[in-house]
């Protein structure tokens, strides 16, 4: 067909339609790009809602790989210092205590330590001990761990209890019998030191890790305690900087007032360093120590001490371990700086026993 005998009203046509399929075309391409970059968009943001829930877990929820339970409050010593003071009787019965441990495990811990008051009060130690065995034998956690004052356990306890237990520590603030009596560690006239040797002893026969706890304070600040920790060889020597915790051992609902024990930062060091040569030596300033350990107490509630006393959460066993962990006051990063995660199970330390 000529143009020239096509009618003008046809060419109108036929430039209009022409016209009209160009911007059809152009627009259908428009829209596959938009289409698809808000496919892309779309997919991105689905992408990073899948993967948000994840890294936010990851990154904001504290895993509690290591809890203290303080389970008891009360005690047969009297340390001035004491900063987890008698101030309820109240202890869960085993099934709750136990059921907390399973929610614990369940949200990812690895060791427990069992501490007080005196843990081994409660039952002559027979409570603590089922909570030993429970953790190791059903919970298969990789660390058990007790800290203790040494004063109420007896052989019978390790021949029971020893196989599920990977380390026991025994507070000693001083290598001097009076200086325990002055700080109040001790029941009666009793030797304080006598039980601390013999429980050494048991642990080297049961295969238990033995460690001991030193508060350094007023009273034991000039000691030089190199000779003793040399000879009893314990796997660690934690040495805390005694701790003021508001209505625990300081201010006016307290049932301590620690203030006369308490030492400056300067004196810890020179403790320190006075003690440089004994390798197993940790020490926790009270900077270190504040807030660097996930506390429950004798209801299962997480204690926070950011602001300087405890301050508890709801009980993991009404909301779960998520929701009241989020009220611990946890430093994960302080709890790796001072060195909170280290071989923890008896089985991997390579003891002499
Ligand atoms: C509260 S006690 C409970 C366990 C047990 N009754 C004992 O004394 O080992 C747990 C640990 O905290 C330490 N401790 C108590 N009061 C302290 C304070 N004011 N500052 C630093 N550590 C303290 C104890 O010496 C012990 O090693
Ligand atoms: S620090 Fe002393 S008073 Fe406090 S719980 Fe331990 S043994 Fe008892």
């Amino acid at each position: 067909m000529q143009l020239s005998s096509v009618s003008p009203k046809l060419l109108l046509q036929l430039c209009i339609s022409t016209i009209h399929c160009i911007f059809a075309r152009f627009f259908s391409k428009v829209c596959s790009w938009t289409a698809g970059a808000r496919r892309g968009s779309a997919s991105a943001v689905s992408a990073a809602a899948d993967s948000k829930p994840n890294r936010s877990e990851d990154q904001d929820a504290t895993t509690p790989t290591s809890v203290n339970y303080h389970f008891t409050r009360k005690c047969n010593y009297k340390c001035g210092f004491c900063f987890h003071t008698a101030k309820t009787s109240f202890v869960l019965p085993l099934e709750e205590a136990k059921r907390g441990l399973k929610l614990l495990k369940d949200s990812g811990m690895e060791k427990i330590n069992f501490s007080g008051g005196e843990p081994f009060l409660h039952e002559k130690g027979d409570f603590l001990g089922k909570m030993v065995q429970f953790c190791k034998q059903d919970l298969q956690l990789p660390s058990v761990s007790i800290v203790s004052n040494g004063s109420m356990i007896k052989e019978k306890w390790f021949q029971k209890y020893g196989d599920y237990l990977d380390i026991l520590a025994i507070s000693c603030d001083s290598f001097d019998e009076d200086t325990n009596q002055l700080i109040g560690r001790a029941q009666g006239k009793k030797s304080h030191l006598d039980n601390l040797y013999k429980i050494r002893t048991w642990c080297q026969q049961y295969k238990v890790a033995f460690k001991i706890n030193s508060v350094i304070n007023t009273f034991n600040i000039e000691e030089d305690m190199t000779e003793q920790i040399v000879e009893l060889n314990p796997v660690r020597w934690k040495v805390f900087q005694c701790l003021l915790i508001d209505g625990e051992n300081a201010g006016e609902a307290a049932l301590r007032e620690a203030e006369r024990f308490v030492i400056s930062d300067q004196q810890f060091q020179e403790f320190l360093d006075r003690h440089s040569g004994v390798s197993c030596l940790v020490p926790e300033s009270n900077e270190k120590m504040r807030n660097s350990y996930l506390i429950l107490d004798e209801y299962m509630r997480f204690l926070d001490c950011r602001e300087g006393r405890k301050d508890p959460s709801k009980s993991i066993l009404d909301v779960g371990v998520k929701e009241a962990i989020c009220f611990s006051g946890f430093d994960e990063k302080m709890f790796f700086k001072r060195g909170g995660k280290y071989l923890w199970s008896k089985a991997d330390m390579k003891l002499e026993w």
